[in-house]
């Protein structure tokens, strides 16, 4: 089983993959956390270029690139062979991010997007996606605060407006329109105890959560 997890800024993914995955791995699921960018050596310098503050303004389309080139390399060396061993793979973002962040929000060709994301993820979609929604003020507050408590070099996309965030949530909330089936909305203005309970209502189907 494939899980990714999406969603705007402080809308708390990191926590709750933490928790379903200490969840499952309690029931006796073997299971593989990662994130994107990142996961890989490759990964991980990509993520230094792209998130950094230091960076400055980049081209949309060198940002689907590297986004993507980022992507190819966890699919091929970490997320496949872990599928293939019959482990339960959660991802902290994954393609949907590409097209809520450089589709939606930056504006670059939809059709573009999708033929990349294909080339990078060799046509490799999730299970589920799980979408923690909240309204972007909240979102950016809590990203915010936690910018104050641990200074992040890695605040590119942090920096950008309130419109820009707007965008991405609604994003967002236009893919879960177009697949509802593989992508779930869960409300994650609640305390992390209760946003658990939701994440665990729309996966309890498909994995050991009983
Ligand atoms: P990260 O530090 O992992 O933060 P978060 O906890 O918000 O996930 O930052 C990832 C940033 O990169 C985030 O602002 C979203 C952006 N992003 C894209 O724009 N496109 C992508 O394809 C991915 C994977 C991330």
């Amino acid at each position: 089983m494939f899980i990714t997890f999406e969603g705007i800024e402080g809308c708390g993914k990191t926590t709750q993959i933490k928790l379903l995955c200490d969840r499952l791995s309690a029931a006796g699921a073997n299971v593989v956390a990662t994130h994107e960018p990142g996961g890989t050596f490759a990964g991980t310098e990509i993520r230094k270029i792209v998130l950094r503050s230091a960076s400055g303004p980049m081209d949309p389309v060198t940002e689907l690139l590297l986004f993507s080139a980022a992507r190819s390399e966890l699919v091929d060396s970490v997320i496949l062979p872990a599928l293939l061993q019959g482990k339960v793979v959660l991802c902290d973002r994954f393609y949907d991010s590409t097209t809520a962040y450089q589709g939606h929000a930056r504006g670059v060709d939809m059709d573009v997007v999708d033929q990349v994301t294909k080339i990078a993820t060799g046509g490799l979609t999730p299970d589920r996606t799980i979408i923690l929604d909240l309204p972007v003020e909240e979102g950016l507050d809590r990203a915010m605060s936690r910018m104050m408590t641990q200074k992040n070099p890695e605040a590119r996309f942090e920096e950008e407006g309130i419109r820009f965030h707007t965008l991405v949530r609604d994003g967002f909330l236009a893919i879960a329109a177009e697949e509802p089936e593989r992508v779930r909305i869960v409300d994650g203005r609640g305390s992390v105890e209760q946003t658990h309970q939701l994440v665990i209502a729309q996966l309890k189907d498909i994995l050991p959560l009983d």
